[in-house]
């Protein structure tokens, strides 16, 4: 199995339907380059009820996209805060995360729900150890690695206000952007879809991507 999907389910390979009308009140997934998504987030302060509706909030744009991890600041809101997807399908909830190790660089075929329908191979790491605040605010320290190293590193990222992109030739990243641009000036339609991409779309372990797999998910 020379790779995984990295959507939630994890169902190697099979289509993505697009174009789904959405059903909940789930805000819209900001596209890159929206500045929002290019400005470091603020510190989580409030440990209260809010933060809870937040989570929730941030959980429904993520089940319509249809992601393995979404951060605040995708929909708009400017706080250190994300959910992560772990392997077996369930997410978790990362607070002012910190990365405090990083080791065996690799690289993943990587893609955004800010940035739809692009996948391209970006530089990583493949173990990681962080620390964050639950919902309560205690501490946690995780050591992880592969596919949960991936998406916490692409959701600390997020919160730092860089996006996969940043991570990529000045080439190919002016390309992603001028395509990006005219996704949003296609108008409101497209922004209605925001599950037009999906987070890490695939991941290839041993560095052999498929990249027919997924063209047609994102037509
Ligand atoms: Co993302």
């Amino acid at each position: 199995m020379p790779f995984f999907s990295l959507r939630r389910g994890d169902d190697a390979a099979r289509p993505l339907v697009v174009g789904t009308p959405l059903k909940s009140m789930a805000k819209p997934i900001l596209i890159w380059p929206d500045k929002v998504l290019q400005r470091p987030t603020a510190k989580v302060t409030d440990f209260g009820p809010a933060l809870d509706t937040l989570l929730a909030e941030m959980t429904e744009s993520l089940r319509e996209a249809e992601g393995i991890g979404i951060a605040a600041n995708q929909i708009g809101i400017s706080l250190r805060l994300a959910w992560v997807g772990r392997p077996d399908g369930t997410f978790f909830e990362i607070v002012n995360p910190e990365l405090l190790e990083t080791s065996e660089p690799v690289t993943y075929e990587e893609g955004c729900l800010s940035v739809p329908g692009e996948f391209e191979d970006t530089p990583r790491f493949r173990k990681v150890k962080v620390r964050y605040q639950d919902r309560s605010g205690t501490w946690q320290t995780l050591e992880a690695e592969d596919r949960l190293a991936h998406v916490l590193q692409h959701e600390i990222d997020h919160l730092n206000g860089t996006v996969f992109v940043s991570h990529l030739s000045s080439l190919k990243r002016e390309l992603i952007r001028k395509k990006m641009l005219k996704l949003q000036k296609t108008g409101s339609d497209e922004h209605a879809h925001p599950h037009r991409g999906h987070d890490h779309a695939h991941h290839g372990h041993d560095h052999s991507h498929h990249h027919e797999d997924h063209g047609r998910d994102d037509d």
